[in-house]
């Protein structure tokens, strides 16, 4: 199937390629064993009593953590069982066009009591995340937002590993939802939650082996909140930013040089435990008054004694470096919206307005029909976008289906890690590199979800 030949209305008549009929039909693939996911209503004791009306994969836990291994066949049945429709998306992974979960652009939204089966190969190892991409502002702030782990070809040598999917909840004091976005907040920093949590919990504890290596794997799954975030009790290294090795160093979490983890990104830390039995180490982030811990990792049983010299080395993945001799060069500019009635989001949810715009242009929503790419590229093309912020607000900027790495600033020294999702400071621009490699419709937004649901999306077309 050809993306550019299909209509978006030509979704409607025909179910996606992934679709599955109700009685199950659709062959098996030999190659993978099909996991399945099944989006549901949930509740759970986020405070000290149920929260209900919470979105999940269980119905009394949060989602599960995904695995996967980098170089196998993978595939999963998402099944809807909400009321409202729903489309699920692999946050950071180099898929199939027609595997990137976005509503019309790359497959017809899941009804409810539908399954739409997701099938593709991870090129990369690391640590990634999954979320709804209809109903997103909805879903995601329910609570459906988990973290997917690749695994190395090559399993590595740690002693313990340790997954924190970091998100707030809004709730009032009864554990109830309140008003999941705001026109106050979307219009400016995004409508924050009233509870931090890792894991769903307001202290996530884990027992890990005395004096051993651990690989703490952190995401930053909140539709809104930057984490400043701050590693207390242990000596560590930042190993990988955004699925990726480091090409570069990031300084370990502390209160001089706290970790910006902004909505969308991972970081993975070897951290080494303390050789005393019972120490303790916090995962805190920066918070009005006084840092926040989220986190607690505490050392049980005799000392292992490894040394963070010794940590095994994770290996780059196989993304190809942008040939930078003579770059095309694509300005965006991200900004306020001029004007603009709501984005029409078919079944996918609107919040009601527009604030916010792509080269002056507002999302005109994931259902309207006609909408151009903001730029259309070359398969192979080594490009050079320029992302300026016109705008007195942050905006983590998200590409789908590739990875870039910034190689510069007007306002700071921006390492050159590999990333699919770009912190931009207020008045900031910024340029990232990259080789268009994957064919296809590829969203563009930010990952501050109600500024990417009232106008600042787009996407951008890969041909050839
Ligand atoms: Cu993590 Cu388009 O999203
Ligand atoms: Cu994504
Ligand atoms: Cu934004």
């Amino acid at each position: 199937m050809s993306q550019m030949t299909i209509s978006r209305r030509g979704f409607m008549g025909a179910m996606g390629a992934g679709a599955i009929g109700a009685a199950g039909l659709w062959p098996r693939q030999a190659s993978a064993q099909v996991q399945s996911l099944t989006i549901q209503p949930a509740s759970y004791v986020v405070l000290d009593q149920p929260t209900q009306a919470m979105v999940s994969a269980y119905a009394d836990a949060p989602p599960p953590v995904i695995r996967m291994a980098q170089g196998q066949p993978f595939a999963i049945d998402v099944t809807n069982a909400t009321p409202d429709y729903t489309a699920m998306h692999w946050h950071g992974l180099r898929v199939p066009n027609a595997m990137d979960g976005v509503p019309y652009l790359t497959q017809f939204p899941i009804a409810q009591d539908e399954t739409f089966r997701y099938a593709f190969t991870p090129t990369d190892a690391g640590t990634y995340w999954y979320h709804p991409h209809c109903m997103t502002m909805d879903q995601m702030a329910r609570g459906m937002t988990g973290v997917l782990i690749v695994d190395e070809a090559d399993p590595l040598d740690f002693d313990a590993e340790v997954v924190l999917n970091l998100r707030d909840f809004r709730l009032n004091s009864a554990g109830e939802f309140i008003d999941l976005w705001t026109p106050r907040g979307a219009a400016r920093s995004g409508t924050f939650g009233t509870v931090m949590t890792a894991n769903w919990s307001q202290l996530d504890r884990h027992d890990v082996p005395t004096g051993g290596l651990v690989r703490l794997r952190l995401a930053a799954t909140d539709t809104t909140r930057i984490y400043k975030l701050i590693l207390e009790g242990a000596a560590g290294e930042v190993i990988a930013m955004d699925g990726h090795p480091l090409r570069e160093g990031v300084p370990f979490p502390s209160v001089e040089t706290p970790l910006v983890l902004s909505p969308g990104q991972r970081a993975e830390i070897v951290v080494k435990m303390p050789a005393v039995e019972g120490a303790l180490v916090t995962v805190l982030t920066d918070a009005p008054g006084a840092p926040r811990a989220l986190a607690q990792l505490r050392s049980v049983g005799a000392p292992l004694g490894r040394v963070l010299a010794a940590a095994p080395q994770l290996l780059p993945n196989p993304v190809t470096e942008p040939d930078l001799t003579a770059p095309r060069v694509e300005e965006f500019v991200f900004g306020w919206t001029p004007e603009g009635g709501p984005p029409v989001d078919g079944l996918c949810g609107s919040l009601g307005y527009s604030f916010w715009s792509i080269n002056r242009t507002p999302w005109q929503g994931d259902a309207a029909e006609n909408t151009p790419a903001l730029a259309t590229f070359q398969k192979g093309e080594s490009v050079v976008l320029r992302l300026r912020n016109e705008s007195p607000n942050d905006h983590p900027i998200h590409l789908h289906g590739m990875t870039f790495r910034p190689i510069s600033s007007n306002k700071r020294y921006l390492p050159s890690n590999w990333t699919d999702t770009a912190l931009l400071l207020r008045d900031e621009t910024i340029e990232i590199a990259m080789v268009m490699d994957n064919p296809g419709d590829w969203a563009f937004h930010c990952h501050v979800i109600e500024h990417q649901k009232t106008g600042l999306a787009g996407f951008i077309r890969v041909v050839g």
